[in-house]
């Protein structure tokens, strides 16, 4: 069996250290295991909610994906794409936020953080929150449910997003499903081996607090800058250092073997310096970084190899996007149009109409009108003659049920020329009828 694991990325931001350590690099190491079906992608649409300069999210994007890339992501096995160029994701997003309680939205964490920010400085509850933002989960189920995801590696604080999606999923399920469940709930994979690294000042890398080590950004020389300006305590050379207290070896160890680790935990507590302790740092992560750094900066050089990848990954990916899209504008009721762009000749095959269907059987002749999903709606009686057959099947179609039916005590009989063909309940004749009038409009 295996497993579908999805993760996004939004694209505000230039990829550091910390997101390397602790989303790409884990993500990609998921990706290589044979049992293991990756969809990695950009979360561009996310991107908007947050950054209105369309210069930065365009740049953003590239980096982001040259980034995978360069990183070790194999696009023949993985699925990358960008968000956006999957239409089916914003599609499918207004039909989830058609069965989402609002008061469900109201409990988003990152919601609530607005409203207390600004009750907190006596401002209107909602000032400044977009739609967008109130319904970031809805899109973020939207990615995850039309690829049926299994697994989806996040942060912490991400699992509430995951827990959203599996409820909209089921309210989904249950409302149209009829028996049949259109998603697969998800699960959040939550890896707490995998290392949050702390920053320049020892909170969390992070962005919000401009304590960020650069993964390619500035070269070697931005790298080394960064590491020189990591906080320590005041212990001088030859001092003994406590390791575990120390970030310079918190950084060391999320990238180093066993052994390096072991080796640099002796050295700390002998007394090595602080300088020193940083230069070897700065050699282990240059070491690693720098391969994949000329591989990074010869894809943003020639953006088009990059966008070769994601326009054959968006491809890959809408084949199985259109074909559930498909499906599901047919349980709402919306007849899906004429099958587009990502779904091809498969899914113009499974988005058949209705049809009638004539037969001999015992040396006698029939039809009956199939529905689009192959249901049974009419089955006729036996004509001795094809030609009658075919004669009753045409009016039937020109004319509709009702012209050729009379209704004797809640059943009612179909005649052609006198000739009782076909006897339908109530239910069965609107049904029919409801086919019949789609034939003829989808005919002219
Ligand atoms: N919200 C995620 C984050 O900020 C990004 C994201 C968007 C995502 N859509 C997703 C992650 C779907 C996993 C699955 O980290």
């Amino acid at each position: 069996m295996t497993t579908r694991v999805l993760t996004g990325i939004t694209t505000t931001g230039t990829p550091h250290l910390g997101n390397y350590a602790g989303a790409i690099r884990p993500a990609i190491e998921l990706s290589r295991q044979p049992d293991v079906d990756a969809f990695f992608f950009m979360a561009d649409y996310h991107a908007l909610i947050k950054c209105e300069d369309p210069e930065r999210v365009a740049r953003s994007r590239l980096e982001i994906a040259a980034t995978w890339i360069a990183a070790g992501l194999n696009p023949e096995k993985v699925t990358f794409y960008r968000q956006s160029d999957i239409p089916e994701t914003t599609e499918l997003c207004w039909m989830l936020s058609c069965v989402t309680p609002k008061g469900l939205m109201n409990r988003a964490h990152a919601y609530k953080a607005s409203v207390d920010q600004n009750t907190e400085k006596g401002e209107e509850p909602d000032d400044g929150v977009t739609m967008g933002l109130f319904s970031y989960p809805v899109l973020m189920a939207a990615d995850i449910l039309i690829f049926n995801a299994n697994k989806v590696p996040v942060g912490r604080d991400q699992i509430q997003h995951l827990e959203m999606a599996r409820d909209i999923a089921q309210r989904f399920n249950n409302l149209y499903g009829n028996g049949e469940a259109f998603f697969v709930l998800p699960d959040a994979l939550v890896d707490d081996d995998v290392a949050t690294l702390p920053g320049l000042d020892g909170r969390k890398m992070s962005k919000s607090y401009d304590n960020t080590i650069p993964l390619f950004e500035g070269g070697a020389k931005a790298l080394r800058q960064a590491i020189m300006r990591i906080v320590t305590d005041s212990r001088e050379p030859g001092e003994p250092k406590d390791p575990d207290s120390s970030h310079v070896f918190a950084l060391y160890r999320a990238f180093a073997t066993p052994e390096q680790t072991g080796k640099f935990r002796g050295a700390l507590e002998d007394g090595l310096g602080w300088g020193e302790a940083k230069t070897q740092l700065y050699e282990l992560l240059e070491s690693i970084i720098a391969p994949m750094r000329e591989k990074y900066n010869q894809l943003m050089a020639d953006p088009s190899q990059i966008e070769a990848i994601l326009q054959a990954g968006a491809l890959k990916a809408r084949k199985q996007s259109g074909d559930l899209m498909t499906r599901l504008r047919r349980a709402v009721g919306l007849r899906s149009p004429a099958a587009s762009a990502g779904g091809g000749k498969k899914e113009k095959a499974k988005n058949r109409s209705a049809r009638f269907v004539s037969f001999r059987e015992d040396g006698k002749f029939h039809f009956r009108l199939l529905s689009a999903e192959g249901d049974e709606l009419l089955l006729s009686e036996a004509f001795d003659h094809p030609k009658d057959a075919g004669q009753a099947m045409t009016a039937l179609k020109q004319q509709g049920p009702q012209a050729m039916g009379q209704c004797h005590q809640g059943v009612w009989h179909l005649a052609w020329q006198g000739h009782v063909f076909c006897r339908l309940s109530d239910e069965q004749m609107n049904a029919v009828a409801l086919v019949i009038d789609q034939l003829n409009q989808e005919a002219d």
